[in-house]
Order: C-alpha cells, then structure tokens, then sequence
C-alpha cells in the first residue's frame, strides 16, 4: 500500500494534514519525529514524508530536530511551518526570528512556477502562524513563494525532492492548500491515489485481531456513532470476546435503547449486556429540578450501574473507548495516558479492573468514523445520529422529572425528529430536538380549557458546537411539527420556537 509519513514536530495540525491526504485517495500514517529512525523510514518504504508544524524555534537546545539522514533518503519531503524551518536550517539555512516579520492569520502570497504550485495562481490567500522565518536558503536552493512580510515563504531544493512552505496548505483558510498538498502527492511523490476508507477500516481490523486476538474487551456502548462504530471494529476483530454494556437510564429519547439492542444483539448477534436502570435514575431523580444536581445524580448513578455490571463480568483485558481525534486534542495532546472521562457521562469507575485501554479511533475525525460506520454496515439511523447528551432527556426537562413527562418529551421530540428528518434531509440541521419546559398555560380544545405543557423546539446549525446559530427552518416543518405535536400528544398545548444562539445560549437548555 502507498503511505506517506507525517512526521510529527509536536504542530496542532498533525491530524488535520493526514486527514487532508487521505481526504485525497492516500494513506498517511502520524508519527511522532523521535519514534521514527530513518532506517525505519526506509524499510516502510513511504512515498513521501510530511513535516509537520510545531511551536518551537529550530535554535532552542531543546527543540525538535530530527537526523540530516533525511535530506538524502531519496523520498520527496515538504515541510510545513517548523518544518520548512527544520527543513531549511539541515540543509544548512538560517532560520531567525524578529517580532515584526511575525504573521497570523490570512496573508496574501506570491508564488513562482513550480511544481509544488501547478494550477495555483500567482497570489493567492495563505494562512500564516509563525514568529520565526526563513532568512536564507541553504545552497542551490530555490525560493518560490514569498509574503509583505515573509521573504521565503516557500522553498525547493535543486532537485525538487525538498519542498519547504512557510504557510499552512491543510488549511482551508489556504485557498489553495488542497491544491498545493496534491500537486506533492501526485506531481512529487508519484503516488496513485488508490486507496480507500475500506482498506483503512480493513487494516484497524486486523491489527486490533492481532493486539486483542483471545483476549476479553469491555465496551460502554452508548448508541452514540462513536462508541456504536467502536463495537463495530471491535466485533469484526474479537467476535464474542467483546462484551458490550449498554446503560438504558430511561432518559433516551423514543425507541432508543430497543433500536440499540435490536440493532447489535439481533442482527449482529454481539454480546450485549442491556442494563434497564429506569426505575433505579428515575427514584434517584425524584424531587430533583436544580440542572446540575440533575447532572450529577445520572453520572453517579451511571458508574454505579456500569460497576455492577462490570463486576459480574470479572476481570478484562481490555477496556475499549470510542475516542475520537477531537477528544483526543479536548484531553490533551500526546498524553495518550488521560483516560477519556467515559462516553458522554462524566468518570469511569476505577474500581474495574482491565489490562489496557483500546482506542481504535482515536487517529480519525467525525465524518471518518461515520464513513468507517457505514462502510462495516451500521444501519443510517445509528451513522447519523446527532450528539446526544449522556444525562438524556433530564437536560431537556425542565423542573422536576417524572415519567409522565418524559414520555410527553420523548413523544414530541420524536414527533419533531420525524417531520425535520422528511422535509430536511439531507441538509439537515447539526442538532434538532424538543425541550419540555415546566411552563403550562391556558388552551382550548373542543368546548373545553386545557392547562398543558409549552414545548420548545430547537435547531442549530453548527460546525463544532462551540458556538452555534439557531437555524432557519422552513415554516411548514414548524407548523407541521407543531401541529402533530398539540394533537398527537396528550398534556401539551402550546409549541413555541427557540430562536436563540449559542453564545449567548447553550445548544442544551440545562
Ligand atoms: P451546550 O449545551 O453546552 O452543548 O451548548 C454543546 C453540545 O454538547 C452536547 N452536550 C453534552 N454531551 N454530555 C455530552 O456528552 C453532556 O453532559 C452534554 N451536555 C451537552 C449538546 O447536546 C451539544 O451537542
């Protein structure tokens, strides 16, 4: 298989560059620059090798560097950021810093003909993130690209096999970093751009039967499209060996936990372990309306349920996690020790006792393991399941909970689910659900006056949920969601419309 090598100098963007690669037919594998000998380059026989960025200044003792082996591998190499700096400053270089030819942010770039620029035009928009520069070429080196305030802002060698950019092409802020990363890929390091999704998925699997092969792994299967694509690869590659837990807390939203059973005990025939704690959350949260009190209750309770059903199944060799690479960078980058705090739902309990802990996605982003999900054959419901809060429905009642008003809200939020689902898809909203709040006002139905619950609609459109904008639905899936929802649902009389963004709101209402 034709790979190229990330060499890893500690950059935020060590993920974002082989997403971007593979996003382009080829395999790219992250290493960390002192895990990796150039012998060991060599023998894996990599296309091409990728410098990544990094914060440090190639003339700190104590920053990065990497063996001048590299210069006379015979692989093509292109340095981005600290890389094109390490790049320049081993082949012999001067690299300096100065405050005021530092550049964050969009800069205009001129660019010479190359090959590294094919189809790119003169100037063009880059995104810059750099205190150090280059100031000199090493010999018989060319520069090719340059800012107001970056001299060399990109660089090749004689022989076009050394590619330096200042700039950051996997970017999108880079309007032409796809461009320029593919003109590397295929005009450098002549690859053919034929793998797929399917081979990477194929690869995990056996290389997880190879580490786990006979032993046992325990998995906190929520239903979310993580930790449900985690037991996907996980059953592929141990069978039975895989023992599943799923915590049914009574707050899912409608037909959830059944979806979830159906799903991977009878037509995947994996070893599920369904938890029905209902009764059990439901006791505990009676009288409770404060939001976090809410919260801490079903994490508590939660561990307690997971521990007890861990505790049956004894000791296990493994515990598998439905890490993916954006939680990864969340509990921070390189510490792959943090254990991340258990799917949704706040601490694992350290009382289980296991080996290891097994993160087969931790290298992939969101729309990845989706893709990964579908291609092992995950029913589309599951693959495009939108976030879900680990607390369920408890944030999404407000006030006092009772299970005459979770099935109000699991019946509305269904309700509105549905109608968005068939007037929306496939530009649907990145979250859409109904809120129950502990409001009820005055209606009519027939001769008579009710006294029902307000619901609230939300919907927002997002890329990462950190800030988030309320979207524009269409009228009729609002007249048509609201509607079905007074007339279908018993106790709800009024449905209004959340039209508030986040901030100043939260996309959850508690
Ligand atoms: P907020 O309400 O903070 O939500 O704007 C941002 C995103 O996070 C989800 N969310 C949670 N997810 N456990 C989770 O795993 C939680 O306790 C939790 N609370 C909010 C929310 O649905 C939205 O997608």
């Amino acid at each position: 298989m034709e790979k190229i090598l990330v060499l890893d100098f500690g950059g935020q963007y060590d993920q974002l560059i082989a997403r971007r690669v593979r996003e382009q037919n080829v395999y790219a594998e992250i290493h960390p620059y002192n895990r990796i000998s150039p012998e060991e380059i060599l023998k894996e026989g990599y296309k091409g090798i990728i410098l990544t960025g990094g914060p440090n200044s190639v003339y700190d003792l104590s920053s990065p560097h990497y063996d001048k082996a590299l210069l006379t591998l015979g692989i093509p190499v292109l340095g981005i950021c600290y890389g094109a700096q390490l790049l320049a400053y081993m082949a012999g270089g001067t690299v300096t810093g100065a405050k005021d030819s530092s550049e964050y942010g969009h800069a205009s770039v001129s660019l010479r003909e190359d090959i590294l620029f094919q189809g790119v035009p003169e100037e063009s928009t880059c995104w810059m993130s750099h205190t150090d520069y280059i100031k000199s070429v090493p010999k018989g080196y060319i520069v090719t690209g340059s800012t107001d305030r970056c001299p060399c802002a990109a660089f090749r060698d004689e022989k076009g096999m050394l590619f330096g950019v200042q700039f950051h092409p996997e970017v999108t802020h880079t309007e032409y970093g796809r461009k320029i990363l593919g003109n590397f890929l295929f005009g450098v390091c002549k690859v053919s751009g034929d793998w797929k999704m399917e081979d990477y998925a194929t690869t995990l699997i056996e290389e997880l039967k190879g580490r786990l092969g006979g032993k046992k792994v325990l998995l906190g299967l929520s239903g979310g499209v993580d930790s449900s694509v985690c037991a996907m690869l996980l059953n592929r590659a141990v069978g039975k060996d895989l023992i599943c837990v799923f915590v049914d807390h009574g707050l899912l939203r409608k037909g959830e936990a059944d979806l979830v059973e159906k799903t991977f005990r009878d037509e995947m025939g994996m070893n599920l372990i369904r938890a029905d704690a209902s009764e059990r959350f439901l006791k505990k949260l009676k009288g409770v309306s404060d939001p976090e009190s809410k919260r801490k209750i079903i994490g508590e309770e939660f561990i307690r349920v997971f521990e007890a059903q861990a505790k049956k199944i004894g000791h296990v060799n493994a515990l598998a996690q439905g890490t993916i690479y954006p939680d990864v960078i969340e509990s921070g980058k390189g510490d792959s020790a943090v254990i991340k705090s258990h799917h949704n739902v706040g601490g694992l309990p350290d009382v289980i006792s296991f080996d290891e802990i097994v993160e087969p996605l931790r290298d992939l982003f969101k729309d990845e393991v989706r893709e990964i999900g579908r291609l092992l054959g995950l029913p589309d419901e599951l693959v495009r399941r939108q976030p879900f809060p680990g607390p369920g429905l408890a944030v999404r009642i407000i006030g006092e909970i009772t299970e005459e008003k979770i099935r109000m809200l699991q019946d509305a939020d269904a309700i509105f689910r549905e109608t968005v689902d068939r007037e929306c898809l496939p530009e649907a909203p990145a979250q859409y659900f109904a809120v129950l709040t502990d409001t009820r006002s005055v209606g009519v139905m027939g001769d008579a006056r009710t006294y029902g619950y307000t619901v609230a609609l939300r919907a927002v459109t997002t890329d990462d949920f950190m800030t988030a904008e309320w979207t524009r639905l269409p009228y009729e899936v609002l007249e048509t969601a609201s509607r079905r929802i007074t007339n279908e649902v018993h106790g709800i009389s009024r449905v209004v419309f959340d039209i508030s963004s986040k901030p100043p709101a939260t996309v959850e209402w508690e």
